[in-house]
């Protein structure tokens, strides 16, 4: 892709998993590989966006030029979203973000002396819905990876995290999603009927995502 359709465009992306604390030792982790949030940054920076990148531990390298801020926990990704959020034009949360962390995280590494272990946790900020409510200029974008009534569950969430697009695949397909190379999606807006995409890498379907911005953008001068 050779168009510089996204220049003076700042986009605010999250990818990968976010981690939490157990003890010194011991953290949660989900399996977000953060290809498609990376993906997302590498075709924004190719189409001329200025691209600022909230990122949990991945094995990914970043893409030359774009703002890297590395983070562990989902309480630190939504900081940083939200101190980047008010002069972003398009912003999608691609992480995978943790929905629990422990209560309260051991200082020292838990021993190994009981036959079972019950851990304490506690609900994580809805990052994506936080900025659903605090939308001013934005275009915001959500993920839903569901495993059963994707359209009816991607539809809720929609509305319910006050998102412009929301991106949503079926994670109970084994070639497709978590660690893969490529996705299949269904790109649901407000206005239009859902629009699947077909099997592509996360490179096309990032292009389509901001084909789909792009419109947006342009139906609301
Ligand atoms: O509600 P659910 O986790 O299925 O929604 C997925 C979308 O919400 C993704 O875009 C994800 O990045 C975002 N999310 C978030 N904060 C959470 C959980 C999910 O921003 N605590």
């Amino acid at each position: 892709n050779f168009a510089k359709d996204l220049a003076g465009k700042k986009i605010l992306l999250s990818a990968g998993g976010t981690i939490e604390p157990i003890d010194p030792v011991r953290y949660l982790a989900n399996r977000s590989s953060g290809k498609m949030g990376y993906a997302l940054a590498e075709v924004a920076q190719s189409r001329g966006a200025k691209v600022t990148l909230v990122s949990g531990p991945t094995a990914l390298k970043a893409p030359k030029g774009v703002e890297v801020i590395n983070v562990k926990t989902a309480r630190e990704m939504e900081a940083e979203m939200l101190a980047h959020y008010a002069t972003a034009d398009f912003v999608i949360m691609a992480a995978a973000v943790a929905d629990y962390r422990l209560a309260q995280v051991y200082e020292q590494k838990v021993k190994k002396v009981g036959e079972t272990w019950q851990l304490n946790l506690v609900r994580n900020p809805d990052i994506l819905k936080h900025l659903g409510e605090l939308k001013q200029q934005q275009l915001l974008v959500g993920f839903a990876a569901e495993t059963t009534e994707l359209v009816k569950h991607a539809t809720e969430k929609l509305r319910q995290k006050n998102v412009d697009l929301l991106v949503a695949n079926d994670v109970s397909r084994k070639d497709i999603g978590f660690g893969t190379n490529d996705n299949a999606a269904l790109l649901l807006t407000r206005d239009k009927a859902p629009q699947e995409t077909g099997k592509m890498t996360k490179q096309q379907l990032a292009n389509l995502i901001y084909d789909r911005l792009l419109e947006l953008a342009k139906e609301r001068e």
